[in-house]
């Protein structure tokens, strides 16, 4: 069934060694990570969804397909526009009900790829021979030079999806399950646009605003669960997919509304030694949410203040070091350290000798620079401070970092 035009078979980068994927010609781009597709999936197992169906009106190679029928053990129904990516979708079903050795499965032998228009959810139903629909999930495609990221340049367009599917999709409790897996572009603007279209269409039904992040201070989809996948009282999370495979990810919540989030302003009072800074996961800090995590990791009555509150590292100072609970709050941390000293001199080769000794002196014997340095100087500074330091016979770590509220150095042992 699978024709021999499709793209080789390719290991999911974050899927478990021996799971690959048929990916159809340009398909490789938009496919959802595996981690994250059964992420979501073992959290809509924890949701009360409607019976029927799990619908995928655009599938592309269906792999988030693929991970909610086989972890909530229900057939689905993808549909796809391009007839060489439904078969791939159609091949990455049977792959995975393989892997997981459900070739057996009702889930697998029921679930149907449609090539077609998912918007035309009369003739699918028609084809796929199915009466109601469990939860649907909408990954529209997007241009990718896009600009502006308009709702109008979705495809499928949502308002055509809602109209068409919404009869289908209505649960005995009234309240439809509904994913959109959307850009982590969308301005504030655009989120609300969306959130529009959904009240238009289905009323006033809840809704959970979720940001997720695989690492690297990045936010890779915005996504708004609504209806009976909603959180109850949950306007808006962060979920950090876990750095390993099959680790736990880490979801940070926030009781208010998306457009309640307000805007992190920096404090103006200098650093002091003894004091902490840490630089938070720049991904985190864009959801709105950081305040939510840091609460739940300072320790009580422990103020602190932002010194920096936005780009690629957001940094705030504390009196006592953070608390973690669990390995997803140390991910939260790109690094955490206690102010030791403070460095003036402009640091260049004349002058890095001079911080050598004072970090010896302070009995660090590894210092990272983590200050703003030309590319060209950073590798060899960085590898005479190692040169220098690498006899000491103390056991600290440490960094050197700007200080947002002074032109001096901060020379920090990490914690
Ligand atoms: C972002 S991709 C989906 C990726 C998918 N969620 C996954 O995990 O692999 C969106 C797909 O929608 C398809 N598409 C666009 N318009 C469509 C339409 N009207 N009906 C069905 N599919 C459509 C595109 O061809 C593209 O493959």
């Amino acid at each position: 069934m699978i024709t021999n035009n499709l793209e080789s078979l390719i290991q999911g980068p974050t899927a478990p060694a021996g799971l690959k994927f048929h990916l159809g010609k340009g398909a490789k781009r938009l496919a959802t990570p595996w981690q994250v597709a059964v992420d979501r999936a073992e959290r809509i197992q924890l949701c009360d969804i409607p019976k029927g169906v799990i619908l995928d009106p655009a599938c592309g190679s269906g792999i988030q397909l693929a991970a909610y029928c086989h972890v909530l053990d229900k057939a689905g129904v993808g549909i796809e526009l391009s007839n060489e990516v439904a078969i791939a979708a159609a091949g990455n079903l049977w792959r995975v009900g393989v892997f997981e050795r459900s070739e057996e499965a009702d889930w697998l032998s029921m679930s149907k790829i449609i090539v077609g228009d998912g918007t035309d959810a009369k003739s699918c139903m028609n084809l796929a021979e199915i009466s109601q629909i469990s939860f649907l999930h909408i990954d529209p495609a997007r241009p990718a030079n896009s600009r502006t990221h308009g709702l109008n340049e979705m495809r499928p367009q949502l308002p055509a999806i809602f109209a068409n599917w919404h009869t289908h999709l209505i649960a005995e409790s009234g309240s439809p399950a509904l994913l959109l897996d959307l850009s982590p572009r969308l301005s504030m603007a655009q989120c609300d646009e969306v959130e529009e279209l959904v009240r238009n269409e289905f009323g006033e039904i809840e809704m959970t605003w979720e940001w997720t992040s695989r690492g690297g201070g990045r936010v890779d989809r915005l996504s708004l669960w609504a209806g009976a996948v909603a959180e109850a009282s949950v306007g808006c999370r962060f979920v950090r997919i876990s750095p390993h495979i099959f680790g736990q990810s880490k979801v940070i919540k926030g009781e208010m509304e998306r457009n309640s989030l307000k805007p992190l302003s920096v404090g103006i009072s200098k650093v002091r030694k003894n004091e902490y800074v840490s630089i938070i996961d720049a991904a985190l800090t864009s959801s709105g949410l950081a305040e939510e995590w840091l609460n739940s990791v300072l320790a009580d009555e422990d103020a602190f203040r932002w010194l920096v509150c936005d780009g690629r590292r957001p940094m705030i100072a504390h009196s006592k070091p953070l608390q973690f609970v669990d390995e997803g709050d140390s991910i939260m941390v790109q690094t955490s350290g206690q102010i030791e000293a403070f460095f003036s001199p402009v640091l260049s080769a004349a002058t890095v000798g001079e911080l050598a000794e004072l970090a010896a002196s302070l009995g660090i014997h590894s210092l990272t620079l983590r200050a703003t340095l030309s590319p060209d100087i950073q590798p060899r500074l960085q590898s005479t401070l190692h040169r220098l330091l690498k006899h000491q016979q103390k056991h600290y770590g440490g960094f050197v970092i700007d200080d947002p509220t002074s032109s001096q150095l901060l020379v920090c042992k990490t914690v």
